[in-house]
């Protein structure tokens, strides 16, 4: 491989230190990548045709629909009116399960000469195979009598009652996906379908269209890939989507941008998929980051629609939010095959699961894994761990991991310790375990050469190879590093082999059942390539270009590391794995968790971090997390602040920093510092068990754990654009971080007429909020208060009680907090399990739903198994009533028996005192009002609460829209 100059600097920077803000030069712009650039100048070209030829047409007599009404085939012919002859290409058009509509188009290249003989000529048609869940997806049958119509077009309905449909036209090709009788989706709206089908360069000039343009389809001029040869030629895919109609368009991660994508026209960077470690990204930017999800979600009231580019090239995506009402998207990628898949549904939510029924739900993470990790490059040595370990018990402050970064290794080899500093890793596991937690190591894809594994890798051609088929050898943090081939199903045995559990005193040992992995680097990262990433000829297993596989590599990593974890964990009580990984793919969700990289300590990477989890969030990648603190940098001591009651939020939740940061543990700061980052710790573990709920809810149906605010009411067009707030799943807990410097107030934007009681912190106060049509309410805050509302028509389950780890809370009581809506009803759920084994798949775990009115409280329940049957002894230690005061007396009833509850009025609140209720059983608390009879209207808001009319109170409750505010209450 050449080494380009601006790689070796980058490495000589990195290997000394330097906190690097990327170079904007060393990565490519649309301009700059042939593909792109060739895309957008054909569009532009077809744009403003004056009497545009279209090029693609499927001919009608190639059309067949399998006599079950399940597949539908055909030939689109390319014309090139220059030979006047036409290119044929197949296409295939297939209902998936839930509405999810895919259409294929491929190319025969079987008897393609490239130009190097050794590359696999054929269309790169696996991306799928990593991508989805699973080999078999469910294709439906369509509905309609006849598919074929006539000559132009064909269609068919799919949905409930036939309620969508999608037609296909002929010529030119456009394929239209209905609801009702308007159209939603039109692929090919602009006629941008571009197929760069094989030809060789001495013909290519007869090949164009008066539309195209040649540049550097043959050869590179990007100043680091000149030597790439492009072996293939032009072979780019793309085509415009509009979506009809809806003006927010949301996901394409990953990228440092706004929540609702931005236009693009005009610049030289749409959004771009192309997993590469960027030294230090910058906000409010569309530059590729780590990883790649090619899923769009657009959201309008009534209609939400998806659209899964399933490709793992290199990829731009242009959006055009100039059309009146629409929002066009142009998708370009470097090669591959056409392969989208279409959804539609009513709210966003379907999208979720119809994407989800493809690629997979996110896994249930264990329990621990959602509470706090405290991880630094790097904690040193087996006593800075265990000291570490102490500290936090010694400042009473909960965490469930410690993280070790490359320093562990012997010199960055990784499955080794330094043996000076790790004398005896097992004995620093079982220490850790005592109390419950974990150690997370790292494990990057990249081993160094001359070290026994590192040579194996090569001996066994399970490496990554270059163009000329020798094992690829290029520059990370060991030095000198070959790339596991981890495309290659030969280094499964070998990966499982470093990860077993064994009698002898190797890497993992034989009681490290609470260790567990961390894979980064594996964009992959590579220090002296180009982009900082593989060059695309390298080879994988199959003889395919790295260029065609490029984005999905990293899943392919943390993959087989899932599986090895699989097989170690397999004997022991905990089963299930947990894997961090940098680089993720469409599908990741199954089997890793992922954070957003090296951001830096300062206020506006702290802001940029909730756009950034909700669009993965939508993007079915919900386990998400940024560095809390920043990686880069030192904060001050309110950053730091203001970063932890941020990412409690964050579901996965875990400070890191980089060498040559000062140490920073939740004690460091002092003081009030300290007490409050306690408290905000406290929080996150108080909450776990709707942090769990709503992981269980999101690995069955796909909706994102931080629910935007917009999922709450689809008709109000202005909670489109929030992206500083949102829901923790279903729970009703509405949260704004607070992310400016010295802020004393902030705003929350209220998404209907609904109650929102003040749950500052987590504690309940005699205020409330309601508003007569949707709007900001400003909210005072002091540096201690984590703003959050909990909504009318919730009950919140915690576990107040302080506990050194999750592990140690399992036993704890619960405390219900419930909060009537303005109708006078609530409910919540309750979902919990072991929190390690995978007994839940086969129906071991209880599954609560609370329910209220004006005059009971239940819980309910019909799992019947024995793990719930074991809980008995875990009891609803509190239950606080939101909002009434007027109760007098409460009974309880359960397993036949009734009888009478203690409870005390705190404010506008009634709180139950010591129920007992035992958390697996059906009971119900009978509530009743003063006077046995049901409260006034007025009596049934939150003390102080107007029952009709304005109340203004500059400064503490301040209706800072047009909306009017309803009602109010201060105390
Ligand atoms: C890059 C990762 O983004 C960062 O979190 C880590 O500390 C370094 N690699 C060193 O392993």
């Amino acid at each position: 491989m050449k080494t380009s100059f601006s790689g070796i600097i980058l490495v000589f920077l990195i290997q000394l230190g330097f906190v690097l803000s990327y170079k904007e030069y060393l990565f490519k712009t649309c301009s700059s990548a042939g593909f792109c650039h060739r895309n957008r100048e054909f569009a532009r070209n077809v744009k403003e045709a004056s009497h545009f030829v279209p090029q693609y047409a499927i001919d009608p007599k190639s059309v067949e629909v399998d006599p079950e009404l399940y597949v539908i085939k055909g030939q689109i012919s390319k014309h090139l009116a220059q030979l006047d002859k036409s290119v044929q290409l197949p296409f295939q058009l297939t209902l998936l399960d839930k509405n999810n509509v895919r259409f294929q188009i491929f190319e025969d290249r079987s008897t393609a000469e490239p130009k190097n003989a050794l590359v696999n000529t054929a269309r790169y048609n696996e991306t799928a195979k990593w991508s989805f869940k699973s080999d078999e997806v469910t294709i439906e049958k369509v509905q309609d009598e006849k598919v074929i119509d006539d000559e132009n077009h064909l269609s068919f309905r799919f949905g409930k009652d036939g309620k969508y449909r999608a037609e296909l036209n002929y010529s030119p090709v456009k394929l239209v996906i209905y609801a009702g009788d308007e159209v939603q989706l039109v692929m090919n709206d602009h006629n941008f379908l571009n197929y760069e089908h094989f030809r060789t360069e001495n013909e290519n000039s007869k090949h164009l269209s008066p539309y195209e343009t040649d540049f550097d389809m043959f050869s590179e001029s990007f100043k680091d890939a000149r030597h790439d040869k492009i072996p293939m030629g032009p072979e780019s895919v793309s085509s415009d989507f509009t979506f009809k109609g809806f003006k927010h368009v949301y996901g394409i991660p990953e990228h440092a941008d706004s929540f609702n994508l931005k236009d693009t026209t005009g610049s030289d960077l749409p959004y771009r998929l192309f997993n590469i470690d960027l030294a230090e990204y910058v906000p409010n930017s569309r530059m590729p980051m780590y990883g790649s999800i090619p899923f769009l979600l657009a959201s309008k009231p009534g209609v939400s629609v998806g659209l899964f580019w399933i490709n793992s090239a290199d990829t731009f995506i242009d959006i055009d939010k100039k059309h009146e009402e629409d929002t066009s998207t142009h998708w370009m990628s470097e090669n591959g095959v056409l392969d989208v898949v279409l959804s539609i549904g009513d709210r966003p939510e379907d999208i979720n699961e119809s994407y989800g029924s493809l690629t997979g739900y996110v896994q249930l993470p264990p329990l621990f894994s959602l509470g706090y990790h405290q991880c630094r490059w790097n904690y040193n040595d087996e006593k800075d761990v265990l000291n570490i370990n102490s500290l936090f018990d010694e400042h009473q402050i909960p965490y469930d991991v410690i993280w070790l970064d490359v320093e562990y290794a012997d010199s960055r080899k990784y499955f080794t310790w330094q043996p000076d500093k790790f004398p005896d890793p097992e004995g620093m596991l079982k220490e850790l375990d005592v109390t419950g937690r974990n150690l997370v190591v790292i494990i990057d894809p990249h081993i160094k050469t001359g070290f026994v594994l590192g040579d194996t890798i090569r001996e066994k051609g399970i490496a990554m190879k270059d163009s000329e088929n020798n094992s690829f050898v290029g520059q990370c943090w060991p030095g000198e590093s070959v790339w596991l081939d981890s495309m290659n199903p030969g280094s499964q045995e070998f990966w499982d082999k470093q990860h077993a559990l064994s009698d002898e005193n190797t890497f993992m040992g034989r009681f490290s059942t609470n260790l567990y992995m961390w894979n980064d680097m594996s964009e992959p990262s590579i220090f002296d390539g180009i982009e900082t990433t593989s060059p695309r000829s390298n080879l994988h297993y199959g003889n395919w270009e790295h260029r065609s596989v490029h984005n999905v590599f990293g899943l392919t990593f943390h993959e087989a590391t899932y599986k090895a974890l699989i097989k170690r964990l397999q004997s022991t009580e905990r089963q299930r794995p947990f894997i961090l990984t940098r680089s993720f793919y469409a599908g990741s969700q199954r089997t890793a968790a992922m954070w957003t990289g090296d951001n830096t300590a300062k206020w506006e990477y702290l802001k940029a971090s909730i756009p950034m989890v909700l669009t993965l969030g939508v993007s079915g990648m919900p386990f998400a997390g940024a560095d809390v603190g920043g990686f880069f940098g030192d904060p001050s001591k309110e950053l730091l602040t203001r970063w932890y009651q941020t990412g409690i939020w964050y579901p996965f939740f875990r400070a890191h920093a980089t060498m040559d940061t000062k140490r920073r543990e939740p004690w460091v700061p002092g003081g009030s510092y300290t007490s409050i980052l306690r408290d905000t710790i406290r929080l996150r573990y108080a909450l776990l068990p709707m942090w769990y709920t709503s992981f269980f809810e999101s690995s069955q149906t796909g909706v994102p754990v931080l629910k935007p605010t917009f999922y709450d009411n689809l008709n109000d067009i202005e909670s489109y654009d929030i992206e500083d707030q949102f829901y923790l799943g279903n729970s009703g807990i509405l949260v704004k971080p607070v992310t400016d410097e010295g802020a004393s107030s902030t705003e929350i934007y209220l998404p209907d007429e609904q109650i929102y009681y003040d749950f500052t912190g987590g504690r309940i106060t005699n205020r409330s909020y309601q508003l007569g049509e949707p709007g900001f309410v400003t909210k005072d805050v002091s540096l201690a208060d984590i703003p959050m509302l909990l909504k009318g028509g919730s009950i919140v389950a915690a576990k107040n009680r302080y506990r050194r780890s999750s592990r140690l809370m399992a036993n704890d009581p619960y405390t219900l907090t419930v909060a009537l809506d303005k109708d006078g009803h609530a409910s919540g759920r309750l979902y919990v399990d072991d929190g390690s084994s995978f007994n839940y798949e086969s129906g071991e775990y209880l599954d609560v739903n609370f329910t209220a009115d004006k005059t009971s409280i239940a819980s309910t329940s019909d799992s019947n198994n024995a793990f719930a049957n074991s809980l008995g002894h875990i009891k609803v230690e509190k239950i606080q009533i939101l909002g009434r005061r007027d109760v007098s007396d409460i009974k309880a009833e359960c397993d036949g028996e009734t009888w009478n509850l203690n409870f005390k009025t705190e404010g506008a609140n009634t709180i139950i005192t010591n129920p007992m209720l035992p958390v697996n059983k059906n009971w119900t608390v009978h509530l009743q009002s003063d006077g046995n009879k049901e409260p006034a209207e007025e009596e049934q808001r939150p003390e102080g609460v107007l029952s009709s009319g304005l109340l203004v109170s500059v400064g503490v409750i301040l209706a800072s829209s047009a909306a009017a505010l309803k009602y109010f209450s201060v105390l």
